[in-house]
């Protein structure tokens, strides 16, 4: 028992609970808060499901635009993108780097276009979905085309975000998932609180770069804000994974496939910060160059969410995090957090499962119980383990 590692433990016991309780698929109508399988005991008020998986109605693979003022111009590449599930969430963006090129800060114009944004058809060897979206960056002679979604809202406050992914095609890319805040000042690095997952395409494809930006200061690299670190074997970046970051009050942790690949305690950002998705490349150092006519891609099956929001109606109430309140939150009727559902408990991604609450009470006692050991024996493990 003692060999066994605290997170082996809990991942049998919760998947011992899940198949024996049956949790019950809900609604995020019927949850209060979210809680994730960390050991960190975080919860969240409010989750999120974007599914490209089956959307064979939209897919269209948009030709590239040469002409970089047209490129950045271009519509919407579907009707998804106007719908109010997507565009009152995502802010698909048009904007470029000629002021930095002019300054002499960076070699290549980039222009973000939503032509680089769309849904495309799974061509896949036994495809593991219909279609997906793709994010998509290339380069012409005399610019970079890229793609970036922006969150509207600037409010994110801790999260959990998970997307399905695979970056694929030539060198000189990058792709990304992050948070970002910056105070206004957007000239001074040291204002950027950030928190990323990059893949340069010119790398290795088990490494990817996870950062609390800024990495460096003064001139100087800062290593202990980013971690070049290793995937798990059979889940190089090429291939479909979900890819999670965690952002708490405390660390920003990075899992692939459900395995922790990184942890950083240091420089985590404090402040509310948007949500921001990107396919780019701007001849620096960083991406490096990608050869004329080439291009690389993000491809997105789902991505899903779970948050706090400064600006969400449903922070203002007075709950507490610390596992003893979540508890005794639980056991009180009428107040705090009563249903408490699981994102990652459940059996079909994007469909939230109830783990505790209320509407948990309608079910057998047997089943009740074992839903309150999904908190108790955890942190039962967590005392006595540590
Ligand atoms: C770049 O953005 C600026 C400011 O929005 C705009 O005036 C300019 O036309 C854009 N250039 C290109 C090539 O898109
Ligand atoms: C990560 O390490 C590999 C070597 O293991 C190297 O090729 C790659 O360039 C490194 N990436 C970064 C961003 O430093
Ligand atoms: C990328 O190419 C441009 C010329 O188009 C050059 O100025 C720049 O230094 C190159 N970047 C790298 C990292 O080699
Ligand atoms: C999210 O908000 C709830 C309600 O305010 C709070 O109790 C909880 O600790 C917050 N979660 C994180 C990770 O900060
Ligand atoms: C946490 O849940 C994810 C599914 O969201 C799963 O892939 C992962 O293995 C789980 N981790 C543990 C430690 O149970």
């Amino acid at each position: 028992m003692a060999s066994m590692s605290l997170q082996t433990l809990l991942f049998i016991v919760l998947q011992v609970l899940g198949h024996v309780a049956c949790l019950q698929e809900v609604s995020d109508r019927d949850c209060n808060c979210y809680v994730t399988n960390d050991t960190s005991l975080n919860y969240f008020t409010t989750h999120n499901f974007f599914d490209f998986r089956s959307l064979g109605h939209y897919a269209r693979v948009p030709g590239p635009i040469e002409d970089p003022i047209e490129d950045s111009s271009a519509p919407l590449t579907s009707d998804y993108f106007h719908d109010d599930h997507w565009a009152k969430v995502w802010g698909i963006q048009r904007w470029n780097n000629s002021e930095a090129v002019a300054s002499g800060d960076r070699p290549v114009l980039m222009v973000n276009s939503p032509n680089n944004i769309y849904i495309e058809k799974n061509t896949d060897e036994s495809a593991s979905s219909e279609t997906f979206m793709t994010m998509r960056t290339l380069k012409f002679e005399d610019h970079q085309s890229a793609a970036e979604f922006e969150s509207i809202s600037m409010a994110y406050h801790f999260l959990s975000v998970r997307m399905y992914a695979r970056t694929i095609g030539a060198p000189g890319a990058v792709t990304a998932m992050f948070t970002y805040k910056d105070d206004g000042k957007a000239t001074k690095l040291v204002t950027v609180q950030e928190s990323d997952l990059e893949i340069r395409t010119m790398d290795p494809k088990n490494k990817v770069q996870y950062t609390n930006q800024p990495s460096f200061a003064k001139g100087y690299d800062v290593p202990e804000a980013t971690r070049n670190a290793t995937t798990p074997i059979e889940a190089d970046w090429t291939r479909w994974s979900v890819h999670r970051m965690d952002w708490t009050p405390t660390d920003t942790t990075w899992y692939i496939d459900g395995n922790q690949v990184a942890s950083i305690a240091f420089q985590v950002p404090r402040d509310p910060s948007q949500v921001i998705f990107n396919a780019w490349s701007d001849g620096g150092e960083w991406s490096g160059n990608m050869t004329e006519g080439t291009e690389a891609y993000l491809q997105i099956q789902w991505i899903e969410i779970v948050y706090n929001s400064t600006g969400n109606a449903k922070t203002t109430d007075k709950r507490d995090a610390n596992a003893a309140s979540l508890l005794s939150n639980v056991k009180r009727d009428g107040e705090g957090c009563q249903n408490i559902c699981s994102i990652d408990e459940t059996t079909k991604t994007g469909t939230p499962v109830l783990v505790q609450g209320a509407a948990a009470s309608r079910m057998p006692d047997r089943i009740l119980g074992l839903g309150l050991a999904y908190i108790w024996i955890p942190l039962l493990l967590a005392t006595f383990l540590i």
